[in-house]
């Protein structure tokens, strides 16, 4: 079983694939983190994010059992993601790895921005998680000010609309639901509500 999980940033799509891998005792990937990693290995070492062959390079020397969301958090980690994701030669490198973790025996649940359009188009089930920008903007600011780190609401907000944009115009593989996905609101819902809905989803697509 293969459960893929697309959404824009702070949509939920990260707890819930954490709670549904526990669920049905399924492996996990945050591919957002593989992103991420590259981004933040290349900020570390003051190299340029619009350099495909040295992000590639990165890339290939990745370790998926080594990514940690803790340490790649920040916020500029984030948005340097965003900028080098835009670099097809990257995504066919990290698209890679992806569907090797995907494709191994016991079935895994990924997330990201195209998981269910590019990394795993037959996937079992399809969620394409979404939230108004404003719910999403208050989670993320409340999630920052839990952890001690200072964070402004109009900031976080102006933000995630700036990513989203990039994110969903951009020409390789952009946010955008699968035709296939089922469509998951959770602006209304509590995390709890919000997991109740996707197993629901989730049951019914790998019964049909
Ligand atoms: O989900 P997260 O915020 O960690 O992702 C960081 C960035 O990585 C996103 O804004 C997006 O540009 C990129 N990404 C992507 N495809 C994925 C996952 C993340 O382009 N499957």
């Amino acid at each position: 079983m293969i459960i893929a999980l697309d959404g824009p940033a702070a949509s939920g799509k990260g707890t819930l694939a954490r709670q549904l891998a526990e669920h049905f005792g399924l492996k996990h990937l945050d591919t957002g983190l593989t992103y991420r990693a590259v981004a933040a290995a290349l900020l570390a070492r003051g190299l340029p994010l619009g350099d495909e062959k040295l992000a590639i390079s990165v890339a290939q020397n990745l370790d998926l059992g080594a990514l940690d969301r803790n340490q790649l958090s920040a916020h500029e980690i984030g948005e340097a993601a965003s900028r080098i994701a835009v670099l097809s030669g990257l995504r066919e490198e990290l698209v890679r790895l992806q569907r090797a973790f995907a494709e191994s025996d016991e079935g895994a649940v990924l997330d990201g921005r195209d998981i269910g359009t590019v990394v795993c188009p037959n996937a079992t089930a399809k969620l394409f998680v979404t939230a108004a920008p404003e719910a999403r903007a208050k989670r993320r600011t409340d999630e920052l000010q839990s952890k001690g780190i200072p964070a402004v609401f109009d900031e976080i907000l102006e933000d995630l609309k700036r990513r989203d944009t990039r994110d969903s115009t951009r020409k390789d593989s952009p946010l955008l639901p699968a035709s296939d996905a089922h469509l998951l609101d959770t602006t209304e819902m509590d995390i709890e509500t919000a997991f109740k809905a996707a197993v629901d989803i989730v049951t019914r697509a790998a019964a049909a």
